[in-house]
């Protein structure tokens, strides 16, 4: 991630802009992320009232109070940091959607950390942030992925988080469906069964490892084989109508390999960039979900490769709005 660490001017602000991500990829759950160039941006200032303005398509009923996410975030930092900053003006511009499992409440965490820890001359370490939005969001998975781009392979014990960070291959591009309707991450993990079978345990352990190695080793090939789960998604299914067909076909259809993206409802496909059948899996992915009655948006993304960024070129004279502009999709 980059630092601007300008520290003293009480009228000073900061910018970050902070990408989408993906969890699990299938088999890895709670412990795969990658990044995806879809992003929120925020602006963040010291202030006498705190004042949070809101803007885009993806900000329905977020908070503009005091109980606002990047605002509660960044009172964590200066905590930890040892400082007193109750009163902050922030403004945040999204493209990520709402609920749809890619990873639009990391992304406020992780950029409600980014930004506070800029504008108080980064004395927190990336480690450290890394370790305050997992115990915040839960999953180390969304929120590495956030902080450092690429594809994240992590784990979170309760206590401390690990984390590799691999660069994805230039091969790849992702495919995403996002249906129009929100499902909420607690209620897609209250379907999951507390306890597994130990067959369930070997299959996810086998097919996450292989993909991991596929991934970092341009093994392409092997993803359609190893991007399969038997811990999650059969029991999602019944929240996303179309997702098991989705997964049980979408590789005859030009996918290398599909998932639920994170808690779902979106779907994911990986696709070899060079491949001559998009229009084939887009369609398929399309005609699956309307014989469900699903309205959904497919995007073209691509991994994000820098993960959080603190923007220095940003003019301080201008609203957030006038800095983003021709940089964002909505
Ligand atoms: N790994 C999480 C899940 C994603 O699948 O529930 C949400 O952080």
């Amino acid at each position: 991630m980059g630092v601007n660490a300008n520290t003293n001017a009480a009228n000073r602000k900061v910018y970050v802009k902070v990408p989408a991500s993906t969890a699990n990829l299938g088999p890895g759950f709670d412990t795969l992320g990658m990044a995806l160039d879809l992003y929120e941006w925020i602006e963040m200032g010291f202030a006498e009232q705190t004042k949070i303005h809101l803007f885009g398509d993806q900000v329905e009923g977020i908070a503009t109070d005091k109980t606002n996410l990047i605002y509660k975030v960044a009172q964590l930092v200066f905590e930890k940091a040892g400082v007193q900053h109750p009163e902050l003006e922030i403004a945040m511009y999204s493209d990520i959607p709402l609920t749809r499992g890619l990873g639009s409440s990391a992304a406020a965490i992780v950029g409600g950390l980014a930004a506070a820890n800029a504008l108080i001359g980064s004395p927190l370490s990336d480690d450290t942030l890394f370790q305050l939005a997992t115990e915040l969001e839960d999953h180390p998975d969304n929120v590495g992925a956030s902080l450092f781009g690429g594809l994240v392979v992590a784990f979170w014990d309760g206590q401390r988080a690990e984390y590799i960070r691999v660069e994805p291959d230039e091969r790849l591009e992702v495919l995403v469906a996002i249906p129009h309707f929100q499902l909420a991450t607690e209620k897609a993990r209250h379907v999951l069964p507390r306890e597994q079978s130990l067959t369930n345990a070997v299959f996810n352990v086998g097919h996450s490892s292989v993909l991991v190695a596929a991934l970092c080793t341009g093994r392409l090939d092997m993803i359609p084989r190893a991007m399969k789960d038997a811990l999650h998604q059969p029991y999602r299914a019944a929240l996303v109508p179309g997702l098991a067909k989705i997964l049980a076909e979408a590789t005859d259809h030009g996918a290398l390999g599909v998932a639920l993206s994170g808690a779902g409802p979106t779907m994911l496909a990986l696709v070899d960039r060079s491949s001559s059948r998009k229009a084939e899996l887009e369609q398929f992915l399309l005609d699956t979900l309307a014989t469900e009655q699903i309205e959904a948006t497919l995007l073209w993304l691509n991994p994000d490769r820098g993960g959080v960024q603190v923007l220095t070129h940003f003019d301080a004279g201008c609203t957030l709005i006038e800095n983003i502009k021709g940089d964002v999709r909505g």
